[in-house]
């Protein structure tokens, strides 16, 4: 009893005032259960997130620079066959994992269910994401003579449907013991006066943390434990929505153990101004990527002095870290961006209401927020087409019809390539 009073006493403090009225009205294991989670909610945390959604992003551009990096295509064949050579060696010595972000659904693209269950319509029979990373990793295994530990993030979401899918598909011939599948968090969504919204299954609606949320997942969950138990030192993170993410670069490897670096990471030359990617800068000493949704217009059009944009390296998620990294970033807070979003709730009389307007703030940290928490970050200049073939948006930009476009190339110019 005295519990329940505790959590009705927390709900007052946080003005939380309608969920008494919805725990009022339930009983047993719905009651339990709601109560359980209120019990986990850091109420201090979820305050201080609906407080910053009032704030502007403050951008002091006097402190923003652009960040050097490396051309892959300029660099000399003795510059690159030595970058190529510590990268292999490390690999080839098993000290090489590599994690899919895989928590997103194709809301977007308007597919329903795990982002990596999209088909994309290439070669006529079809190629899943999860499929054409499979193909990706297996092609270094068979290179390079190992077998890479994939672990994948999925979310609460979706984790029993990527599961389900790659059972079904027999992990599309990925040796099942290498593989991990692990789940991130979640946080409450907000409504604009700072209240838990209730879904209908009666419990507070939350959703999945964002990106950045893989390191503390890998921790939480044990991966990062069996990383180290394996020996591994190098951890590549890569999203699950590129067909041209190359998940093993032994230049990105060599680069980052040649210059002593912790993270690493490809970019490729924004396409326009405008483009709808993060793009790299150095931010008071530190590196960091500024998300294009938070870029101020006056940077993004910024050109130099040869007329290229000042901040046009793009983030494309083809990220390295050492494990030391991950160690360290995973038990640091992140910062959380705010999504003003629509979603549909039960009011205090138990009926279900279907905003068509934004109404609630949805909490993520990005995965790249950990890049200030370092002096250094490696880059290395890919190219677009060889590298970056998002699957986005369900027509246009970024669409299947890109990726496939992007993708049948590149595989035609390989084999043109391998057949010379
Ligand atoms: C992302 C990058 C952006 C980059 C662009 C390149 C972030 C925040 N933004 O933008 O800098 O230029 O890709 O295409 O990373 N995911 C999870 N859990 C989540 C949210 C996302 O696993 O809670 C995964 C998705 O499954 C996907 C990846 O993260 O693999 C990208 O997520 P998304 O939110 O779609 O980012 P973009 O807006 O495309």
């Amino acid at each position: 009893m005295d519990k329940i009073q505790d959590t009705i006493d927390t709900l007052k403090v946080y003005n939380q005032t309608h969920i008494i009225k919805i725990l009022e009205k339930l009983e047993g294991k719905q009651k339990t259960e709601l109560i359980e989670q209120i019990n986990k909610i850091d109420f201090h945390q979820m305050m201080e997130l609906y407080d910053n959604t009032k704030k502007e992003i403050q951008i002091k551009e006097n402190k923003i620079e652009p960040l050097p990096y490396l051309d892959k295509e300029k660099l000399s064949i003795e510059q690159k066959e030595e970058l190529d050579m510590l990268g292999e060696v490390a690999l080839r010595k098993g000290e090489y994992a590599v994690v899919t972000m895989a928590g997103g659904q194709g809301t977007r693209l308007g597919h329903i269910g795990p982002k990596g269950t999209f088909k994309l319509d290439v070669y006529g029979k079809g190629k899943y994401l999860f499929e054409i990373l499979v193909e990706n990793l297996k092609e270094s295994n068979t290179k390079y003579d190992i077998i890479i530990p994939w672990y994948i993030m999925t979310s609460k979401e979706n984790n029993a449907a990527t599961k389900k899918f790659l059972e079904k598909n027999n992990y599309f011939g990925y040796p099942k013991e290498y593989v991990t599948i692990f789940t991130q968090g979640e946080l409450p969504l907000l409504d604009t006066d700072g209240k838990f919204l209730i879904g209908k299954d009666m419990k507070i609606k939350e959703a999945s943390d964002g990106n950045g949320g893989t390191y503390s997942s890998l921790r939480a969950s044990g991966c990062l434990a069996d990383m180290k138990e394996k020996g591994i030192k190098w951890i590549f993170i890569g999203s699950v929505d590129n067909a041209l993410l190359k998940m093993v670069d032994i230049t990105l490897l060599g680069m980052a153990i040649n210059e002593g670096v912790q993270i690493a990471s490809k970019s490729v030359v924004k396409a326009n101004p405008h483009e709808r990617v993060g793009v790299f800068c150095r931010m008071n000493g530190h590196p960091k990527v500024i998300e294009y949704t938070e870029l101020p217009e006056k940077m993004a059009e910024e050109v130099d002095e040869n007329g290229e944009l000042k901040y046009g390296e793009s983030h494309i998620m083809c990220n390295l870290f050492s494990i030391e990294a991950i160690e360290k970033i995973s038990k640091e807070p992140l910062m959380y961006h705010s999504a003003f979003k629509a979603n549909s709730y039960i009011d205090e009389e138990g009926k279900e209401i279907i905003p068509k307007e934004p109404n609630s703030y949805k909490f993520e940290s990005f995965i790249f927020d950990a890049f200030e928490f370092f002096d250094d970050i490696a880059i290395l200049r890919g190219k677009r087409e060889d590298d970056f073939a998002p699957v986005k948006n369900r027509e246009g930009v970024d669409s299947p019809k890109t990726a496939k476009e992007l993708y049948e190339k590149y595989w035609e110019r390989q084999n043109v390539i391998v057949n010379v």
